[in-house]
């Protein structure tokens, strides 16, 4: 057991000193940023990036990301950038964009990259977190600060539930911004290959990089499980994209197609789960809400924000989780702008469980 320090956000000055002077020394550290909550370690120190692993459960096969303060910084731990790479940096740092890039070799602690010859970075731009990276002098490599196969955490509160004990301090800088991570971006041969949709839409990396641009979206495994052999033709993943992610502890189902009809086809699921005596949620726009009847009815927000939907989604999977709810029923959104990622992140904790009306 550590002692976790946690510094409130309105002591945030206090907070920042001592949460940075924390990482300098090698010590794991969760703080905001505008996607979601990070657990923070010296990228640099093998040891102190061990603690990232051990503290979370996670698999060291799964490399992590990391954040600098200062875009210019980057060429200190890569090879080269091509010229898709520098647009994408000028156009979306600081910002939730991560690129996976040439690593230079012994840059970072060969942990942070699970021994790839590519190392993924991304500059945030919350300002707490800049300016922590900023004071602790270090390039910090920080996944998302939750157990592992838990939702990320998107107030301090989530990763005092997942990490208490287990990390040396939690920096509240209130909920986070976006709510779902950062897009994971891999550039190879002129194509731009999304390994995880994100806070940065499809049609932002349009406009950025024109029309014709080659941008391929990422083709989740089917299956949790990626053969080690398939890694090499297939076009590259993210590692993590393997381990299944996300999940609440109860059952998900996802309800999908045609919005007049879903909120009946919801109902019917939950009557019927609530008839074997099992504890049904739904998660629910605001314009549906009045329909159900369930243990407890969810509200993402207005149809018409899948923004907020997606600032609320791991709160409201964690809520489920709180209330004890073993069915859970949710309403799937249209899959533009931060939609994409929404429906990602929602058919990853469904494990594939679909209904399509
Ligand atoms: O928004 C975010 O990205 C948050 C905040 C804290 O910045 N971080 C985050 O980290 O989501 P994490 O560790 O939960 O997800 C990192 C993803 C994983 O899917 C991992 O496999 C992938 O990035 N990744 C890291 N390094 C990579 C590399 N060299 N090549 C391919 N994928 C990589
Ligand atoms: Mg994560």
């Amino acid at each position: 057991m550590t002692e976790t320090k946690y510094w409130p956000a309105a002591e945030s000055q206090t907070g920042l000193k001592e949460a940075a002077a924390a990482l300098a020394e090698g010590g794991v550290v969760a703080f905001p940023t505008e996607t979601v909550y990070g657990l923070g370690a010296d990228a640099r120190n093998t040891d102190a990036v061990q603690r990232i692993f051990e503290a979370k459960g996670r698999p060291s096969d799964n490399p992590l990301i990391v954040h600098l303060a200062h875009a210019e910084d980057v060429y200190e731990l890569i090879r080269s950038a091509n010229d898709i790479e520098k647009t994408l940096m000028s156009a979306f740092w600081p910002g939730p964009l991560t690129l996976v890039l040439p690593l230079k070799e012994g840059a970072v602690s060969p942990l942070v990259t699970a021994g790839l010859d590519t190392v993924a970075v991304r500059v945030p731009s919350h300002d707490l977190a800049r300016r922590l990276i900023d004071a602790s002098g270090c390039p910090l490599a920080a996944p998302s600060a939750n157990r592992s196969g838990r939702p990320s955490p998107t107030h301090a509160m989530h990763v005092m539930e997942d990490l208490n004990g287990r990390i040396d301090g939690v920096l509240d800088g209130g909920p986070t911004g976006v709510g779902l991570e950062s897009t994971v971006v891999r550039v190879t041969d002129g194509k731009i290959h999304i390994l995880r949709p994100g806070g940065v839409t499809m049609e932002q990396l349009k406009h950025t990089l024109g029309e014709a641009a080659d941008i391929i979206a990422s083709q989740p495994p089917a299956h949790a499980e990626v053969g080690a052999g398939q890694q090499a033709e297939e076009a590259p993943r993210s590692p993590g994209m393997k381990y299944a992610h996300y999940a609440p502890q109860g059952e998900m189902l996802l309800v999908t197609g045609n919005f007049e009809k879903m909120a009946a086809a919801a109902q019917e699921q939950l009557a019927r789960a609530r008839s074997q005596g099992r504890r049904a949620a739904v998660l629910s726009c605001q314009e549906h809400a009045a329909m159900y009847e369930a243990d407890a009815v969810l509200e993402y927000g207005s149809r018409q924000s899948p923004e907020t939907a997606a600032h609320k989604l791991y709160s409201l999977l964690r809520q489920c989780d709180e209330l004890g709810i073993d069915f859970i029923v949710a309403e799937g959104y249209p899959e533009t702008g931060i939609g994409a990622a929404l429906m990602n992140r929602l058919r990853k904790a469904a494990g594939g469980n679909e209904l399509k009306v």
